[in-house]
């Protein structure tokens, strides 16, 4: 017992001293009413695991570095107008204006990459989603599908479903591995989820589920939060924490056994995401590029995502939380929006690319600030849900690498066909389940017109046809098509042509097939 005791009592001194240096001795002001050794235990371990990870001195330099964006917020102009231009067009690929046989090039260069083993997908999926309030990771959410299917389940299908096409195209059997960013927040969930759903029918060890870091969340006055007695605050490092992530855990590593030369980054909230888009793939390596990103058309000035353009001549996203309002309001004679390539998170890179930043860039990555509230134990060991926002996060962004590419493009896409993504609960009017689920029913109602489908109600009656409706618009039908039965519409006629199909209706594998002998 007693030496128990001195072995606490040493591990104390020793923290207290480290913690002190940084300017961080507030950390154990309630160790001694921690609730046994084990909460103890806990918080050394959390506050060893920072000293170690930042060490004294990044740790000092990371509370600094945080109170002082804090505190110059607002100063000056951070984006003058005249450093910021609009990407030029030869940057620019377009789904929707090129022709189709440039399109069709695309995707045929695509799909030999993938059946070539060469494409990889990589998943965003650290965030906590607050905005979405569930306490689970967002890639598990149901948002109300006739199948009941979440955007893991999709995601998952639509790598089966490519990896077929490219299979089947070019007589191979091949692969897309699937790695997953997580956090502290996500990693555990989202693994029990893969292992309950039996990894979606991949092969488990095509699936890779990799941790990025978290860093301390710090007040105005520079000191870490104490979020309870024995608990740090802490959050992700931002999704830019992805490129420490890869060098943390060997990814690039293992990306390179397995051959890969090429990766599709993109976040986990977009219902309508296109795995390893043969055709976005294709169209960055026609065009040699190390790094591309794809771009719907902004829909309105103050809509919550970044443009990707030229600030003092570079490749950068600017966010939609740093954009100053008058060049986001900014407009062109024919009235349409002079920053108007809206960043999707679909981002593609070689790996040799990632490399390169992993290995040199990546400390030049400035963080960006982020103002949060915070729950906090005041002086008195009082619990605290703040009102205002009290705590500073610094977070590193996915895009910022942008910079570094020798040959960067852009490609624009249908925001009706590639993006609608999950981002607030149904209480608010945009980006929720509601508008998400509406996006791929829409989509998959559209599909099924083309490939000469008719629709009727359950009294057999015809359901008048509509080719085109309001986003906030329900389809006049409901009709869901599973991923592993059509990628993005294609091959749908021999199901689908000139048949009478009752809404709602589902079109999964065993449905098609029966259709396909009808
Ligand atoms: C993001 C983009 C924004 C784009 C918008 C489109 C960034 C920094 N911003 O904004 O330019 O217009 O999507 O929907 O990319 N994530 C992590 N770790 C973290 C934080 C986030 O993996 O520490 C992941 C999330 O799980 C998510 C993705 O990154 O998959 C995007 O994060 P989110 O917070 O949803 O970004 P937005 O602010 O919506």
């Amino acid at each position: 017992m007693e030496a128990l005791e001195e072995e606490e009592a040493a591990l104390l001194s020793q923290l207290r001293g480290a913690v002190s240096e940084c300017g961080q001795g507030h950390l154990l002001d309630f160790w001694p009413e921690l609730e046994g050794p084990s909460q103890r235990r806990a918080l050394a371990e959390a506050l060893r695991g920072m000293l170690l990870l930042e060490s004294g001195q990044a740790l000092r330099d990371h509370c600094r570095r945080a109170m002082e964006a804090h505190r110059s917020q607002g100063e000056g102009a951070p984006l003058e107008p005249r450093r910021m231009e609009p990407l030029p067009g030869q940057f620019l690929g377009s789904a929707s204006r090129s022709p189709p046989e440039e399109l069709r090039a695309w995707q045929q260069e695509g799909l030999r990459q993938i059946s070539q083993n060469k494409v990889g997908v990589l998943l965003l999926a650290g965030g906590q989603g607050t905005r979405l309030g569930v306490p689970y990771p967002k890639g598990m959410y149901d948002v109300g599908l006739p199948s009941c299917k979440t955007l893991y389940q999709i995601q998952a299908e639509r790598i089966r479903r490519v990896e077929q096409l490219a299979g089947e195209r070019f007589q191979t059997q091949c692969t897309v591995p699937w790695y997953i960013m997580t956090s502290e927040f996500t990693l555990g969930p989202t693994e029990r989820f893969f292992q309950e759903h039996g990894y979606f029918h991949l092969d488990k060890t095509n699936v890779v589920m990799f941790e990025q870091r978290m860093l301390p969340v710090v007040g105005f006055d520079g000191k870490v939060i104490l979020e309870e007695k024995g608990k740090v605050a802490m959050a992700p490092d931002g999704n830019g924490g992805l490129y420490r992530a890869l060098m943390d855990h060997k990814i690039l590593e293992d990306m390179e056994r397995r051959g890969l030369q090429y990766i599709h980054v993109y976040c986990v909230d977009n219902i309508l995401v296109k795995m390893a888009d043969p055709v976005f793939v294709g169209f960055c390596i026609s065009k040699g590029a190390d790094c591309g990103a794809k771009v719907v058309e902004k829909a309105y000035p103050t809509e919550p995502v970044g443009v990707v353009c030229c600030v003092d001549g570079v490749y950068q996203v600017v966010e939609y939380s740093e954009i100053p309002l008058e060049l986001a309001q900014r407009r062109n004679p024919d009235g349409r929006l002079t920053y108007s390539a809206g960043n999707i998170c679909n981002h593609f890179f070689t790996v040799d690319f990632l490399r390169a930043v992993g290995e040199k860039f990546e400390p030049q990555l400035k963080p960006h600030l982020a103002i949060k509230k915070v729950p906090f134990v005041d002086k008195e060991g009082n619990l605290v849900k703040p009102l205002k926002p009290n705590g500073i996060k610094l977070e590193k962004f996915v895009f910022d690498v942008f910079q570094f590419s020798k040959n960067f493009v852009a490609f624009e896409v249908q925001r009706e066909e590639e993006f609608s993504p999950l981002k607030n609960a149904d209480t608010a009017e945009k980006d929720t389940p509601t508008t998400a689920r509406r996006a791929l029913l829409s989509q998959h109602y559209r599909w099924a017109l083309k490939a000469g489908a008719v629709f009727v109600d359950s009294r057999g009656e015809r359901i008048p046809e509509k080719q085109s409706f309001r986003e906030d618009e329900e389809p006049p039908a409901v009709c869901e098509i599973s991923p592993l039965v059509s990628y993005f519409g294609e091959g749908l006629e021999k199901y689908l042509k000139s048949k009478e199909l009752q809404s709602p209706f589902l079109l999964d594998e065993i449905k098609a097939e029966t259709l396909q002998q009808a």
